[in-house]
């Protein structure tokens, strides 16, 4: 009997010392600093600056834009719904809740303040401080220069207000209490000179979150070598989709591929030539968003590229598309 007790005691101890942890974990955390008290000064050079980071480096509009044409390469947006948020992963794409992009117009932004909509950028937390799913890039956003940052902001509020409401995410127990313990907060990073050809390279690729998407990343644990493919986009109807190897490796990464053609491939990839390959169901397509990065200037793809080409070359041969069977 008295052991009976004992192991009923240890029983509610552990139980109410979970009970308190996952209390601490929704309610106690993420600490964050309140929202920076700013205004960000709006000059067409920063507009200029924030519309490039938004359009072509930053993703921002490939996943801010679920409404896409689903029979064209690399699956380029609906214009008239560009930002407006939406859908983004479910359970159907094998990602453990439901997952919203949210709306980035001022239909949504709008009410935020500067400040929220920096804090939201670099640190990953919402108006209320709550997580954003780190399927947006904050962790990398964060490594980038205040001036890029600002930018980003002042070009974000001159976008057309496109009306759409977008629901809550549900992300399944227990990643949704452990992203609560992965926020953290940082110091702007640098912008190099662009003459500082690799350290500015490198700053894009960051920008642009190549690594995100070119590492084979398996519900948040890097599984893969930096920059070698094989991350899986389960995309139904599309197909099974993989990121490339893009190292330095002759054979399965793009070794062979000079900084010209390297350039012209991105450079020939434009919204209105990707609206021209009509891509059939069941025929490879992409995420890479192509139409998006066309837009980069031949200076800041020559500069990726010549940072990739001195990262470590690893031989992988990935398929990159896959159909799927019904
Ligand atoms: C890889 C995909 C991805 C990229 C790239 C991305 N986001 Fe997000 N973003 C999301 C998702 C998904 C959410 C919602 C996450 C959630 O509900 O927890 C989100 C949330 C946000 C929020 C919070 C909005 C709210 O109402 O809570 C803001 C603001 C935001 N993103 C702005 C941006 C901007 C600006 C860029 C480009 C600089 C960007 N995002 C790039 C996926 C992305
Ligand atoms: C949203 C995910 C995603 C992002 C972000 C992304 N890629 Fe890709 N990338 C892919 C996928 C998937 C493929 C394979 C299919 C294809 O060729 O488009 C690919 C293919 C490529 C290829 C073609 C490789 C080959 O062998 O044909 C290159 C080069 C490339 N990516 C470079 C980059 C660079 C540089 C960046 C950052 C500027 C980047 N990618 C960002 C998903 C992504």
């Amino acid at each position: 009997m008295k052991i009976l007790k004992i192991v009923a005691w240890i029983v509610l101890i552990l139980v109410v010392t979970i009970a308190a942890g996952a209390n601490y974990l929704r309610f106690g955390l993420p600490r964050v600093a309140a929202a920076p008290d700013i205004t960000i000064e709006v000059t067409p050079d920063g507009l200029a600056r924030g519309r490039y980071l938004v359009e072509h480096v930053m993703g921002c509009m490939s996943c801010h834009s679920p409404a896409r044409h689903g029979d064209r390469y690399s699956l380029p947006p609906i214009i008239e719904r560009k930002g407006a948020g939406g859908l983004f992963f479910t359970p159907e794409n094998r990602f453990p809740g439901t997952l919203y992009a949210k709306n980035i117009t001022p239909h949504n932004l709008g009410s935020w303040s500067d400040g929220e909509i920096v804090r939201a950028l670099t640190v990953g937390v919402d108006r209320e401080g709550e997580p954003i799913f780190p399927l947006m890039p904050s962790r990398f956003y964060a490594q980038l220069d205040r001036r890029d940052i600002y930018a980003v902001v002042a070009y974000l509020r001159t976008l057309k207000p496109v009306v759409n409401v977008v629901q809550k995410s549900q992300i399944d127990f227990p990643l949704n209490l452990i992203i609560r313990t992965e926020i953290e907060e940082r110091d702007f990073g640098q912008r190099p000179e662009p003459s500082d050809n690799l350290a500015y390279g490198r700053y894009m690729t960051t920008a642009a979150g190549c690594i995100d998407c070119h590492t084979n990343i398996v519900d948040g644990q890097a599984l893969g070598e930096r920059f070698a493919g094989g991350r899986e986009f389960y995309t139904p109807p599309v197909g099974l989709i993989r990121s490339a190897n893009i190292t330095p490796d002759k054979q399965t990464g793009i070794g062979d591929w000079n900084r010209e053609a390297f350039i012209e491939r991105f450079k020939s990839m434009t919204p209105e030539a990707v609206m021209e390959m009509k891509v059939e169901p069941g025929e490879a397509n992409t995420l890479m968003p192509w139409w998006e990065f066309s837009g980069m200037t031949r200076q800041d793809l020559g500069a990726i590229y010549d940072y990739l080409m001195t990262q470590k070359s690893v031989r992988a041969e990935i398929v990159t598309f896959e159909p799927i069977k019904k």
